[in-house]
């Protein structure tokens, strides 16, 4: 596991931004794995730049989201679908034809969960997964004691989860109770896997998923197995790390 740590949300974006290049240089057909949420917004901006400078060109990519809520509309300016077309298919020049998002407003959204896996694994693969991590430790939205070896499915969200996204809604009541989520099994099939995380509320969250035993009960934490992570995260989301020796980012050295 490489761990970069930053000095601001900027420097975040950037580092990361480069990892995400690095691994798709030289596929045809980039295979994207998107995240929604406040953290990927300082990537997705540095990737923009690199779009806009004619250095990175994504019209070929294919992109899986991470997940969806369930039980609001796909016109809901909150679901993921809307979401992920106005920071990542617009902003990046995405063909929307070709960038897929879980249906969450499926009549039989357990069928459409295990439908979007299999067209993952018929895509190839996904190149390159972002990720964020949520402050009870969640990835996608794999909530704690999700299984290691679960794939896309329905998923409850927890309380603390729908408190952190109730920023997005008029009312706590608003916030969705299920999702839609790519499963932990699904994620770590990824070939390169680069999860970004910035602030001080998410500090506990990365100890656990870094420097923590392989548990459950931090389901980041099984990005530890994963053979090419990168954690990218700002000096506030460091601050509770131990050893920042093995951590402290050192330009042109890469620690995988
Ligand atoms: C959300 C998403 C996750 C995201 C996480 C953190 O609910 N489902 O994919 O990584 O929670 O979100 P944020 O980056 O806004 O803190």
């Amino acid at each position: 596991m490489e761990v970069v740590i930053c000095k601001d949300a900027q420097e975040v974006g950037e580092v990361s931004a480069d990892r995400v290049v690095d691994a798709i240089a030289g596929r045809q057909t980039p295979v994207l794995g998107v995240a929604t949420g406040s953290s990927p917004v300082s990537l997705y901006e540095a990737l923009e730049r690199r779009v806009a400078a004619g250095v990175l060109d994504l019209t070929h990519a294919l992109a899986f989201a991470l997940d969806e809520y369930v039980g609001i509309s796909p016109q809901h300016p909150e679901s993921y679908l809307q979401v992920v077309r106005r920071t990542v298919v617009e902003p990046l020049g995405l063909n929307p034809s070709r960038v897929r998002v879980p249906d969450g407003a499926s009549a039989d959204p357990h069928a459409a969960a295990a439908e979007y896996d299999a067209a993952i694994r018929a895509a190839g693969g996904i190149d390159v997964q972002i990720l964020g991590i949520g402050s009870n430790g969640h990835i996608g939205f794999n909530e704690p004691y999700s299984s290691f070896a679960s794939r896309t499915r329905v998923e409850v969200l927890t309380p603390q989860t729908r408190r952190d996204n109730a920023r997005f809604f008029a009312h706590l009541d608003d916030v969705p109770t299920h999702c839609v989520t790519q499963g932990l099994g699904t994620i770590m099939e990824s070939r390169v896997a680069v999860l970004v995380a910035t602030g001080e509320n998410k500090a506990d969250a990365v100890r656990r998923m870094v420097e923590g035993p392989v548990a459950a009960s931090c389901p980041g934490s099984i990005l530890q197995f994963h053979p090419k992570a990168c954690i990218v995260i700002d000096e506030a989301a460091a601050s509770q790390l131990g050893d920042t020796e093995y951590f402290r980012y050192v330009a042109g050295l890469r620690s995988t």
